[in-house]
């Protein structure tokens, strides 16, 4: 099986699970699933056995890292940081999903990558408009404006949510339950915004870029929204995502922003800024 990419998964969850069925359908040719670790190790094995090949089985992240050239991190905000540390150190390219977790550290993580000659990859994830926003950096931005609205069952067990006695069950109409910069909201809702870390590492930085979080019960979907003021001009993108069947607060487009971007490693075609 030489000259395959070696493909080990971090997260054996509604992302990580829906990747690995991806990789082993779709990139049979250019890859190879080495492993799948999970903190949880019942996750593991109950995917593995989906599959049914117990070999993917890894009982602890160094063995899967050292068995992978690409690592995907599928797993949460408080240890994506250091799995792409450890990823990194070890001179393995590495996806992040949970990019919350990153999003004080991503310059450091960037020099790692750098010294150790690996890659760091950070898919779009639930949101459009990344490309034009990438362009956009390159000359001079005025101002970025997430505007996210989700069910409030996405939003439950939030500890901000909770502190703040929001009563998600009794909504009855769209309520704003959060308005700051992009580094407040990952801080107030490490699992349910991700989106907000991606556009600030493209664009203007956590502290610049402004969020609003709606809680809308009559929503079926997520919806993002950006607005992107610029020395270009204006910007405005808006993705209604279907929602992930086994995570309320995952949006089913992340999956597949992962599969187009591993998808952009093996292309000889680049599309896209
Ligand atoms: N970038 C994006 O646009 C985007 C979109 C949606 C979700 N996400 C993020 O991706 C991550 C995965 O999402 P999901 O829907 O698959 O979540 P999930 O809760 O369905 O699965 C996460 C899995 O990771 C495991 N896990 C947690 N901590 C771990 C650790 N330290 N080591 C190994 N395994 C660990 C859990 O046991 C669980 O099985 C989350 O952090 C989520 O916020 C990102």
């Amino acid at each position: 099986m030489s000259g395959l990419l070696k493909i080990g998964i971090v997260g054996c969850g509604a992302i990580g699970s829906s990747l690995a069925e991806r990789i082993l359908s779709d990139f049979r040719k250019e890859a190879e699933l080495v492993g799948l670790y999970d903190i949880q190790i019942q996750n593991v094995y109950k995917l593995a056995n989906r599959f049914n090949n117990m070999k993917l089985v890894v009982l602890n992240l160094d063995d899967l890292i050292n068995k992978s050239d690409l690592v995907i991190e599928a797993t949460k905000a408080e240890s994506s940081l250091e799995i792409a540390k450890k990823t990194l150190s070890l001179s393995r390219d590495i996806m992040i999903m949970s990019v919350g977790g990153i999003i004080e550290h991503y310059l450091e993580l960037e020099a790692l990558a750098k010294e150790k000659k690996a890659h760091i990859y950070i898919p779009s994830g639930a949101i459009c408009g990344i490309d034009g926003l990438k362009a956009t950096a390159c000359g001079r931005i005025d101002s970025i404006t997430l505007i996210t609205k989700k069910p409030p069952s996405s939003f439950l067990g939030v500890p901000y949510v909770i502190k703040r006695k929001i009563r998600l069950d009794s909504l009855t109409e769209p309520t704003v339950i959060f308005e700051g910069d992009a580094f407040s909201a990952i801080r107030a809702f490490p699992q349910n915004i991700n989106v907000c870390a991606t556009l600030s590492i493209a664009g203007i930085g956590p502290y610049k870029t402004k969020v609003k979080i709606i809680a809308d019960p009559t929503l079926k979907h997520n919806i993002h929204q950006i607005e992107i003021e610029s020395d270009t001009g204006k910007i405005i993108t808006y993705s209604e995502n279907v929602i992930h069947p086994d995570n309320p607060k995952t949006s089913y487009l992340a999956v597949l922003s992962a599969v187009a971007t591993l998808k952009g490693v093996f292309t000889a075609i680049k599309i896209g800024t």
